[in-house]
């Protein structure tokens, strides 16, 4: 996994969970890129999912994470992009089955839904969760 880049971004109703995760990405030696946003102030959030989003599809980093209020409003605005498969998670068995069988590149989550706990365990998991390729990447396909 030490190859691995990872872009992280978050709004003001992520901020905290943001800078908790980049916290579990250092104690791992995740290499990350943070594209904000940098405090608690009020911020939109489709840009910052954007920006994220380009990275992986640029190829400047492999996987994702962003984090809103509820996880939804960065999901939706992440799968706007092509190539993009973000998958909105509130339990371990999504995140690894969105990694498994959807090949998911962007984890999206919700700080004031999810505790704080299972957010770094769901984080855990969808990183260390590998595609099982198979039938998974002919219906993987279709969605291109
Ligand atoms: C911001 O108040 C909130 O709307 C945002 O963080 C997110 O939950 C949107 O989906």
């Amino acid at each position: 996994m030490n190859n691995l880049k990872v872009v992280i971004g978050s709004d003001h109703g992520g901020f905290r969970y943001k800078q908790r995760i980049i916290e579990y990405l250092k104690e791992k030696n995740i290499d990350y890129i943070d594209v904000g946003t940098d405090s608690e102030a009020s911020c939109d959030y489709p840009p910052i999912a954007q920006k994220t989003a380009e990275k992986i599809i640029k190829g400047e980093a492999e996987k994702g994470i962003l984090i809103c209020g509820t996880g939804i409003g960065m999901s939706i605005a992440a799968n706007k992009i092509k190539g993009i498969r973000a998958a909105h998670c509130t339990d371990t068995f999504s995140a690894r089955a969105s990694r498994a069988h959807n090949d998911s590149n962007i984890l999206c989550l919700g700080e004031r839904i999810t505790g704080e706990s299972i957010a770094l365990e769901i984080v855990d998991i969808w990183l260390n969760s590998n595609f099982e390729g198979g039938r998974h990447q002919r219906r993987v396909d279709m969605i291109e």
